[in-house]
This record gives C-alpha cells, structure tokens and sequence, in this order.
C-alpha cells in the first residue's frame, strides 16, 4: 500500500497540498493517507472533513511523516521532514527551484526523488497538473478585486441622474495565464481594458476578451516566443520602444496589473519610477511579479507603498488569498500527477522514469540533482 504523508505548510502559507475530493480518490486508489492535524485548516479542510474521506489524523509531524512514500507539500519541505520520510521517498511540490541551492543540494543529498510542479511540461497531456496555470489564474482575478477595492472610484460606468460616472481604465501587462483572467475580471466589473505582452500570440486572446491590444509589434516581437510558450528576454532596443509605448499610454490609467515574467529569471522592469509619478493620484498598480523582483521599479514585496497618491501593491501570495479554491485546484494538480506514479491494481508505485513529465518535473534522484536546469549551478 501506498502511503501519503501531508504536512502542515509554514505560517505564510494559507495552502494545503490536499482537498477532502483528493483523499477520497487517494484512497479509492488503495493509498493510505496521513495529515497532520490541522493542515488544512487555512483553507477550511478541517480533520474531520478529511477523516470522512477516509484519511488517517495524525496527531503530529512526525506521525504524518514516519513510513510515507509520497509526500505532498505546497512550499519546499524542511531537510529534517524529508529525512523523516522512507529512504528514497517522493517529495511532490512547488520546490522554488531555482531559490536556496544550498538547501535545494541538501534535500537532493537525503536521497529522495524531488519533483518540482513548476517544471510541469506545458503539453496537453499535462495541462491537468499544471499548477503554475491552476494558481496564476486564481491571482489573476484576485489582482483586480484587490485593485477594484483600493481603487477609490467605481469600475463600470454608470449614469445616473445625477450624472456620469465614467468606467476605469485598466491596463494589463503580461498576457499569460494570470494577465488574461485579470482582463476577464475587470471586463466583468465593466473597466475599460487595453494590454500588453511581448508573445504575438496573445493579440488575439486579448482582442477576443474585448479589451485592446497595445505593443510594439515589430520583427523581434513576432520571434519572442519560445517553443515551450513561453516569452524571450526582449533587447535593450525593444525594450526603448516598449518603454516609449507604455509611457505615452501609462499615463491615462486608473488601474494596472502587471503580470510580465519569464521563467529563471528576475522579471521584466516594466514600469518606472518616472511613469508612476506621470499617474493620477489615486491610481493603483498591482504587482503580481513582486516576488521575482517586480514588473514596477516602486514595488516593495508584501507591501503597499504609495508614491504621489499612487499606491503600488507586491502581493507575493494572491492565489493564498482565495485558499479554498487555490487549495482545490492545487490538490487536483497533485492527483493528476500521482495518477501517473500510482499502480491502481498493485496498489504501488510504478514510475516510467522516461516519461516527458516525470523527466520534466524530476529535480533530483538518488542524492543527485538531475534536471538540466539546474546542472550548472551549484556544485
Ligand atoms: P508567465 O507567467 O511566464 O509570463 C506571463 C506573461 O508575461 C507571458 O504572457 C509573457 O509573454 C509576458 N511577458 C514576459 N516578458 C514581457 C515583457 N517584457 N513585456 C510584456 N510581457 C511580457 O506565463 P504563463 O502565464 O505561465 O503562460 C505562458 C504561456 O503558456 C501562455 O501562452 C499560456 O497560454 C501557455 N500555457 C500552456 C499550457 C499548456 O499547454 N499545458 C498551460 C499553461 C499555459
């Protein structure tokens, strides 16, 4: 039988890597699973809610942990947590990695087979695991609501008889997963929605949500995706004229969200100090890049500061602001993937390690960091 260990996730994290549906298909599937007390409580999973699904309470940690083969995490589990677990156990999750190779080096060293759900291949037969599109589009919406909030003016335009109330203007930044459904969602508060991407691509997915499209379209932007779908760091001079076009349009906005990043990299500086000053007072930005280091040369990580009257926002965690549907989303990703590792009839682990996704996602093995991302950093 298969045992699944989940963990309590740190104090900053409102997410847990398991929903009551999950473990019922868990243990459909013959796996046993264990849950720290408590884990899933951010997210409004009590125990008991769990427990009916058939999971096993574990009144501690270590209980959670001792024996499992699998364990399930949002966030990178500690070296000591993933010592706790079986030689050579799985540890499934968001690893961040890219982030603390000396510790990532450390975890690898424990022997376990680390898989890290942001390398998800971007191939249809993933795109049920894709943790990175289940959480960015929860952000997405959550960016405009937050904005919507700060925003001291309506959104839609109303007439009344005492007047007309105009509709907000929202700019988008960075069409990705995030970027579009931040365009669906002030569309829906009826905003008036412009955006942008450096991916020619996105010019008919923004057209198609009614909001219009603003880039330099020139001969590199239409080379600026990478077969994986995703965007190219762009040259000093595109980056002149796109800075151009963003001034020039910046400057009449109410409200910007900016979502631009490429993957291993710091993102994009999009936005600066001088176009925030060229703002109104009582515009807002949300910065969903914060955590990369922002799309907007003000933002501050989990603040809000506020330049002329422009308040700027560096949420790091915005799909942790809508835990219960973050936290399903995320666990169903999880699921999808152990479907891939779990022998339903064995009630084992059957792993085709030559499988595109397994290779994809698998940071390290027998001790070693093996994926090609990482090979040339560190030791
Ligand atoms: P992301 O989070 O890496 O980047 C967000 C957006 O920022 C991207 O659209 C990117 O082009 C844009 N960007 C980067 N640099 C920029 C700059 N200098 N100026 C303006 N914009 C800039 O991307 P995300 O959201 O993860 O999605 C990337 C692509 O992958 C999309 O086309 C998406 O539809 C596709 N995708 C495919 C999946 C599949 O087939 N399984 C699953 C999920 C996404």
């Amino acid at each position: 039988m298969v045992v699944i260990a989940v963990t309590a996730e740190p104090a900053n994290e409102t997410r847990v890597a398991i929903s009551p549906d999950t473990v019922k298909r868990l243990a459909n599937a013959g796996c046993n699973v264990k849950i720290e007390s408590g884990a899933g409580l951010r997210s409004r999973f009590a125990d008991d809610l769990y427990e009916a699904q058939g999971a096993h309470i574990a009144r501690t940690r270590e209980e959670a942990l001792s024996g499992a083969d699998i364990l399930l995490r949002v966030r990178r589990p500690s070296i000591e947590d993933v010592k706790a677990l079986k030689p050579g156990a799985f540890v499934v999750g968001m690893l961040d990695p890219y982030a603390d190779r000396a510790d990532l080096d450390a975890l690898a060293a424990t022997g376990a087979a680390l898989f890290a759900m942001e390398f998800m291949p971007r191939i249809s037969r993933a795109q049920s695991m894709d943790v990175l599109s289940s959480q960015a589009n929860l952000a997405g919406y959550k960016a405009v609501v937050n904005a919507a909030a700060m925003f001291e003016q309506a959104m839609p335009m109303m007439m009344t008889a005492a007047g007309t109330v105009p509709a907000a203007r929202v700019f988008v930044m960075g069409v990705g997963v995030a970027g579009l459904q931040a365009i669906a969602t002030a569309r829906r508060l009826g905003a008036v929605v412009t955006a942008t991407d450096v991916r020619p691509a996105t010019k008919e997915q923004v057209l198609s949500l009614g909001a219009k499209f603003i880039a330099v379209e020139d001969e590199e932007f239409r080379q600026a995706e990478t077969q994986a779908g995703y965007a190219k760091p762009m040259s000093a001079e595109y980056q002149k004229k796109q800075a151009e076009l963003i001034a020039s349009h910046i400057k009449t906005q109410d409200v910007v969200i900016t979502t631009a990043l490429i993957p291993g990299r710091a993102a994009p500086r999009l936005v600066t100090r001088e176009m925030v000053e060229s703002m109104k007072p009582g515009s807002v930005i949300v910065d969903l890049a914060a955590e990369r280091g922002g799309n907007c040369e003000l933002t501050k990580p989990g603040e809000v500061v506020e330049v002329n009257g422009v308040r700027i926002a560096g949420p790091i965690n915005l799909a942790g602001e809508v835990p219960v549907n973050a936290s399903n989303l995320y666990a169903r990703n999880l699921y999808a993937f152990l479907e891939l590792m779990i022998d339903k009839k064995e009630r084992a682990i059957k792993v085709d390690w030559d499988d595109e996704i397994i290779k994809g996602t698998l940071v390290a093995r027998d001790g070693k960091i093996v994926h090609p991302n990482l090979q040339q950093q560190g030791a």
